[in-house]
């Protein structure tokens, strides 16, 4: 197998497969799309004739194509168990879009079942990969800011259309487990070791089905980590890291468009701007598919994926529990 070109296939072309996901399966020279796989057959074929691949009316017939060597799902969250379970079982490897499942154990589950068939599972967190963040983790590990102190996350976007899997909570909906992840993620990754979680609260605003709102504070010997995220507001994804001689701020530390130019901006102890560090345009994507393609063989990145991963989903079921 060339690891240039992972054959690969799609399994949802929903929202997001649309805007992300095919575009950048189209631009990233490490995968080739084998096929596409959805119900909706007009949109299936038409999808299949413009990326030049198969469709598949159903997932048994993706998952016995012998060509096919990983499967990206992008289904609704409440079934990437279930997906994820059929398509390890089918000898291919699961990357599977965030959250990775819906709780702690049917995350642990896919890992072992992976373990057990022999192939890759990966969460598909792509913020990790742009050079955005990759700046500020090295800027924190070299001690840019002196000793940390807090890191202070928001995520919130406007309220999505109704009717979406979000809205039905036996499909995996609600913003804890839609949004959560990244922050939990980005404090596992900026932190020498994981934090606890110390206080937390979950809300569902205008009657509706599943939890629209939520904070939570972490912390780890003495330095604080405050998350909140939403539904139904202004957007934003920003991070600020207070340390003890300096603060950095990064706006749009999760999601952006390929072509945003990325920024971090650095405060002296005083609070006097200092410098804005220019990390330049990416598509986050099109990295992680690179990434992950070219890691096939290092058992050492999935592992480490692997424990952010399931920390990361305990710590949502102790959120969603805790409320
Ligand atoms: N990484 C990111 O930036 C990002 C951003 C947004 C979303 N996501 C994640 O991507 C995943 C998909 O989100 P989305 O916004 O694309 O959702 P969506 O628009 O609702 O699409 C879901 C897809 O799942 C398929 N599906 C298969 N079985 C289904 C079933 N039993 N019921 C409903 N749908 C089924 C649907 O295809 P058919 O009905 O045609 O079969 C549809 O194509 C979610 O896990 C979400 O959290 C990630």
């Amino acid at each position: 197998m060339s690891l240039s070109s992972l054959p690969v296939a799609l399994w949802g072309i929903g929202r997001h497969a649309t805007r992300r996901l095919l575009p950048a399966i189209e631009q990233s020279k490490s995968l080739k799309l084998v096929g596409v796989c959805t119900r909706n057959m007009d949109l299936g074929q038409t999808t299949a004739t413009n990326m030049q691949c198969d469709y598949y009316g159903t997932p048994e017939a993706m998952l016995a194509d012998e060509r096919i060597e990983a499967v990206i799902v992008s289904t609704p969250t409440g079934l990437h168990q279930q997906h994820g379970v059929a398509v390890l079982s089918a000898g291919k490897h699961l990357l599977c879009e965030k959250p990775f499942a819906h709780s702690h154990q049917s995350t642990v589950d896919l890992f072992e079942l992976a373990t057990k068939t022999g192939r890759r599972a990966v969460g598909a967190l792509m913020y990790k990969y742009h050079p955005q963040f990759k700046k500020l983790k090295s800027l924190i590990q070299q001690g840019t800011l002196g000793e940390l102190r807090a890191l202070s996350i928001k995520f919130g976007m406007p309220a999505l259309n109704a009717n979406t899997f979000r809205d039905d909570p036996t499909l995996g909906g609600g913003a804890a487990l839609d949004m959560t992840c990244y922050p939990l993620s980005l404090a596992y990754q900026l932190l020498p070791r994981p934090p606890i979680l110390r206080a937390s609260s979950v809300m569902t605003r205008d009657n509706s089905n599943t939890d629209t709102d939520g904070w939570c504070g972490l912390e780890l010997d003495g330095v604080v980590v405050d998350c909140h995220w939403g539904m139904g507001r202004a957007y934003q994804n920003n991070l600020e890291v207070w340390g003890s001689k300096g603060v950095l701020r990064c706006e749009r530390v999760f999601t952006k468009e390929e072509d945003h130019e990325s920024q971090l901006v650095l405060y002296d102890h005083r609070g006097n701007k200092e410098t804005e560090i220019n990390t330049g345009p990416a598509n986050a994507y099109v990295l992680m598919f690179d990434t992950i393609s070219a890691n096939l063989n290092n058992s050492d990145f999935f592992d480490s994926e692997r424990g952010e991963t399931e920390w990361c989903a305990g710590i949502t079921d102790q959120i969603l529990r805790e409320s």
